[in-house]
């Protein structure tokens, strides 16, 4: 796979840049020149002006022509100009597929790897999984696995099933085999990814049917392996099994990203999302009954068709009551060849799109801060990444609950620091180490 990246402006956008080609490196992209040639197309980009300039705007156009001929291409724009007109890039250029702002440059893996997952053919599943995934990984001590591809859902408003077609998975055997070749390779944590993930299994021929929670249990049980992690379920296929396994495999983490999209019942049997807002919440309940110290995510859509001001109020209302330690929020817009777009009318108004957008982000961030302050002061077990971005001569890890940590210590990458956490904000903790750190895979917190 190919990558071409165009930045444009001042000296820290080309740090950035730095970041982004190391990155994409690691998840297997190499560089080209020839933007036609490209798999992905990257743009950084820079607001000096608080307007994007003309040599960039003329770069898009053509990454536009690109997307026309190549529908598979990526094409991704990040840096400040993306991050100030965040919900405007899809709205006026939507051929873009992902947007995302300086301080993102560490999700660009996630995001690449979750589009891919969406693309038309980037994945060649009927080939083999395993021989199309990156070759190199993002990090040393850390890689995705594929389990699936596909899915039987019928969200009103998602591409996923059209282009992807049904749900495919991959059978229990293969995706452990990776995974014992990723720990004899040094992997300490790997994230099972898949449309739907928990309803993994179904189609597998009856002598090598598995479910979730049986596929959740193996991989936790490979040597070598201390955290799993997987992304994304669908909240109708979070049965009492995966919620056991999640409970009793200590190396599954203290983490589920659980996309609500919607607080309102009646938007979400819009979306057709099989599930209502009193649902999810029970759902909520018992998760936090069996595994009291998670951390809850969560992909939350604005503005779908017939969306009032009181739906969006229990959308808001939602993010309190469940307490997300962050949300992933998309403005809709509608994508051909999916049932909302065809017979759902794009009715609310982009200024009122982007006005409640602009509420959901400032809640988010406040139950977020709110959330994350619960570690402050308490030891925790981090695993540890490389050195901080913002201060190299500190280091920076993750939680089991998925938020990252900056702290003063010596533990190398790959390993279990013991973190005292002294401050907190929305999205990152600050501590420093105490103690030898450990091999991730004795930890056995
Ligand atoms: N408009 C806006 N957001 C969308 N998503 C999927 N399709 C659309 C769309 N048409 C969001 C959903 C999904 C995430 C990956 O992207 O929230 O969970
Ligand atoms: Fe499937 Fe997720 Fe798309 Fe729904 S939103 S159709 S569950 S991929």
């Amino acid at each position: 796979m190919r990558y071409h990246l165009a930045s444009f402006g001042c000296q820290m956008n080309d740090h950035d840049s730095e970041r982004m080609k190391g990155l994409l490196e690691g998840l297997g992209y190499s560089e080209v020149g020839d933007r036609d040639a490209a798999d992905l197309i990257l743009f950084n980009t820079c607001t000096i002006r608080g307007s994007a300039d003309e040599r960039f705007l003329g770069n898009l156009g053509d990454a536009k022509r690109v997307k026309r001929e190549r529908p598979e291409a990526i094409v991704a724009v990040g840096g400040c100009w993306a991050q100030s007109q965040k919900e405007a890039v899809f709205r006026d250029f939507p051929f873009v597929d992902i947007a995302f702002g300086p301080g993102e440059v560490s999700r660009l893996g996630e995001l690449v790897a979750r589009e891919r997952i969406e693309a038309v053919g980037a994945f060649s599943f009927d080939g083999a999984f395993s021989g199309s995934l990156p070759s190199k990984r993002e990090r040393p001590h850390q890689a995705w696995v594929q389990i699936s591809v596909g899915c039987n859902c019928v969200c009103a408003y998602c591409i996923v099933p059209s282009v992807r077609g049904r749900e495919r998975s991959r059978p229990l055997a293969d995706v452990v085999a990776e995974i014992e070749a990723l720990a004899a390779d040094g992997v300490v944590e790997v994230t099972l990814l898949g449309q739907n993930v928990n309803s993994y299994g179904r189609d597998l021929p009856r002598e090598e049917r598995a479910t979730f929670a049986e596929l959740l249990r193996a991989v936790a049980g490979v040597a070598g392996i201390g955290r799993v992690r997987y992304t994304s379920p669908h909240p109708k296929d979070m049965k009492a099994d995966v919620i056991a396994a999640m409970a009793e495999c200590p190396e599954v983490c203290e983490h589920l990203h659980l996309p609500a999209q919607s607080g309102s019942t009646r938007i979400l049997k819009a979306m057709r999302r099989t599930y209502s807002r009193e649902r999810y919440l029970d759902l909520v309940t018992r998760l936090r009954e069996a595994i009291p110290d998670l951390s809850l995510t969560s992909d939350i859509i604005v503005g779908f068709p017939g969306e009032t001001e009181a739906d969006f109020a229990e959308t808001l209302s939602l993010v309190e009551e469940v307490g997300y330690d962050g949300v992933y929020t998309f403005l809709y817009s509608p994508r051909p060849g999916t049932e909302a777009a065809a017979e759902l009318p794009d009715d609310v108004p982009p200024e009122v799109k982007r006005e409640r957008i602009a509420r959901l982000v400032e809640t988010v961030q406040r139950v977020a801060a709110g959330r994350a302050a619960r570690f402050v002061g308490s030891t925790r077990e981090v695993l540890v990444e490389g050195p901080s971005r913002t201060d190299p001569t500190r280091l920076r890890g993750r939680l089991s609950q998925n938020i990252a940590v900056n702290f003063t210590g010596s533990a190398a990458p790959g390993t279990i620091a013991r973190v005292t956490i002294e401050r907190a904000t929305s999205t990152t903790l600050s501590g420093r180490q105490v103690g030898a750190p450990v091999q991730a895979d004795l930890v056995r917190s």
